[in-house]
């Protein structure tokens, strides 16, 4: 067992117990944005950057273990102050749109920058655009995601679908389909895990959401009732898209 202080709580976990986890079982909340267990541990948010005695610089605790003595700061002046400037650097990359955003409300970057009192930008904002076609039943909005990955992760380690990847490098990093495919080209199944698991969701801002019943035509079926589906191993139905205009239940348009 390793025992640490962490606020000024004493607290006994496990080897190999991540400082997150540790704050946890002290009863210490420490906000998070890219982490989800054991799917996604990359640590590239760094709004979960903590203060450790003796060490400079701060550490992220979502991927970092404790270590026996160790004393932790979660809410200190210089925590607290890297965690909003790492906020706001997201927040530059992001279309800060809240008032007409679907999820306004119940997204975890707004509630973050609220937290924080985010209310002006420091740094001139970068909002990059990618075009989507909005009649598919799944919309991505590019100038939404905070490359945090948790939708590659868990389409990949959950599902073993891998739709989407990271594409470009550096700044230009952003997630797209995979291998700069189009949309048609790969076999989704509308499963909607990257969806519920954009951080922009009541879990945990998004650049992913299902299109509304009233605005889905027949242009996209659903996988399952696309022309020529095929099963595949794991038993998730797959298809191949045969360009067909076949009318199929849940995603006719209620409206026209
Ligand atoms: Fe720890 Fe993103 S939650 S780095």
């Amino acid at each position: 067992m390793v025992r640490l202080t962490i606020d000024g709580r004493e607290v006994e976990v496990e080897e190999h117990t991540t400082i997150l986890d540790a704050a946890r079982t002290a009863g210490v909340n420490i906000p998070t944005l890219c982490y989800l267990r054991d799917i996604n541990e990359i640590g590239s948010c760094r709004v979960c950057a903590v203060e450790v005695e003796g060490i400079d610089q701060l550490v992220a605790s979502c991927n970092n273990c404790v270590l026996d003595g160790m004393v932790v700061r979660t809410n200190s002046p210089k925590a607290r102050a890297a965690r909003k400037v790492n906020v706001e650097l997201l927040l530059s990359r992001h279309k800060t749109a809240c008032t007409s955003c679907v999820r306004s409300g119940n997204c975890t970057l707004q509630e973050l920058a609220n937290d924080l009192n985010i209310y002006y930008l420091d740094y001139a904002e970068h909002v990059p655009f990618v075009h989507w076609d909005k009649t598919y039943p799944l919309i991505r909005e590019n100038h939404k995601c905070i490359d945090c990955m948790r939708c590659v992760q868990v389409c990949d380690k959950v599902q073993a679908s891998r739709i989407w990847d990271a594409t470009s490098r550096s700044t230009h990093r952003t997630v797209n389909v995979v291998g700069g495919r189009s949309f048609d080209d790969v076999d989704c199944t509308y499963c909607g895990q990257c969806i519920t698991h954009c951080p922009m969701t009541p879990s945990a801002c998004s650049g992913l959401w299902p299109i509304p019943t009233s605005r889905r035509s027949c242009r996209w079926p659903p996988p399952y009732a696309r022309p020529g589906a095929t099963s595949s191993a794991s038993g998730q139905t797959r298809a191949r898209w045969a360009g067909s205009s076949l009318r199929c239940g849940p995603w006719v348009s209620t409206t026209s």
